[in-house]
């Protein structure tokens, strides 16, 4: 079911740099959101910024969905500035949500920037806890390590720029594990940018592991109507076919994505 809520601002406060965790009341969303879902946040006060913002559930707590978002444009700068109390019109749960883990797989948590909070609530529902490995252009961009360790994960982090972790890739540190670990049966769970996901679909294709990849697209209506979101598939039979990420997807099996353009040395 897919509800529209007006919630309150709990609370929207700066967590470093340009992130921010937005805290809003909700009864309806909040009680029926699945790990991996996401909402459509209508911008307040701005007639001319007519488009809802996509945004995964970070985590639910206390009657209460939190969003962890960026500052990047002129919707999320409008939402920084948006005051406790004040009502913002929500749209959700949307697309459908992370499957459950396989319980005989080690999980892997693969996360670039503010991919992690798409991923805390897969985190909280595994049963078995394995590791999350966080990446990011610079320290400031490694987010909730201390959250995902509060967990019981293993957190290993990279920076493309050496300040906090391996100097790398997140996928670099993916290789490392998988090295470590020859015969471990793995699981991935991934969200972050296309180029990250498809390098971690790669990775997952050459060693026969299962891979859950959350698309972050932009995005128009949020509901299936527009088409803005489209992403190519092969269904089981082999037929390529285009589908919506806002509604088959974001998250979708890494064996079925068609991708666009080579990958390259990635
Ligand atoms: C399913 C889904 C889940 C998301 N979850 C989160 C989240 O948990 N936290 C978070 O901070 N953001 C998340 N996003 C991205 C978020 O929706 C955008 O950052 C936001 O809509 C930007 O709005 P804006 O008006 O501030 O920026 P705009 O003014 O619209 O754009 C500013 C810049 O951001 C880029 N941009 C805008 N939207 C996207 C997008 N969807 N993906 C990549 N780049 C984009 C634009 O190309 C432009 O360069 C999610 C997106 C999707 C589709
Ligand atoms: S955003 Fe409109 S169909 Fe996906």
């Amino acid at each position: 079911m897919i509800y529209m809520e007006t919630c309150r601002v709990e609370d929207n406060r700066g967590v470093g740099g340009e992130y921010r965790i937005l805290v809003l009341r909700s009864e309806q969303i909040a009680g029926s959101v699945l790990p991996g879902q996401f909402v459509h946040v209508r911008i307040p006060r701005r007639n001319d910024l007519v488009l809802r913002r996509p945004f995964s559930v970070f985590r639910v707590r206390n009657g209460c969905m939190e969003i962890f978002y960026k500052v990047v444009g002129a919707g999320t700068r409008v939402l920084a500035e948006t005051r406790r109390h004040a009502a913002l019109s929500v749209l959700g749960p949307l697309g459908r949500a992370f499957p459950d883990a396989d319980p005989d797989a080690e999980p892997v948590l693969v996360a670039g920037g503010y991919g992690a909070a798409a991923l805390y609530m897969v985190a909280e529902a595994c049963r078995r806890r394995g590791t999350v490995l966080l990446g990011g252009a610079s320290a400031g961009d490694i987010l909730l390590g201390t959250e995902f360790e509060s967990l019981g994960w293993r957190v290993e982090v990279a920076t493309e720029d050496g300040s906090l972790g391996l100097k790398g890739r997140v996928t670099d540190l993916l290789d490392a594990l998988i090295a470590r670990r020859p015969g471990e049966h793995f699981e991935f769970f991934a969200c972050g940018p296309e180029g990250m996901l498809r390098a971690v679909a790669r990775r997952a294709m050459q060693k026969g592991v299962r891979a859950w990849l959350s698309f972050d697209r932009r995005m128009g209506c949020g509901v299936g109507a527009c088409l803005a979101c489209v992403l190519d598939v092969r269904d089981e039979g082999g037929r390529r076919r285009r589908v919506r990420v806002c509604r088959e997807g974001p998250v979708f099996e890494a064996g079925t994505i068609v991708w666009e353009e080579d990958p390259g040395d990635d």
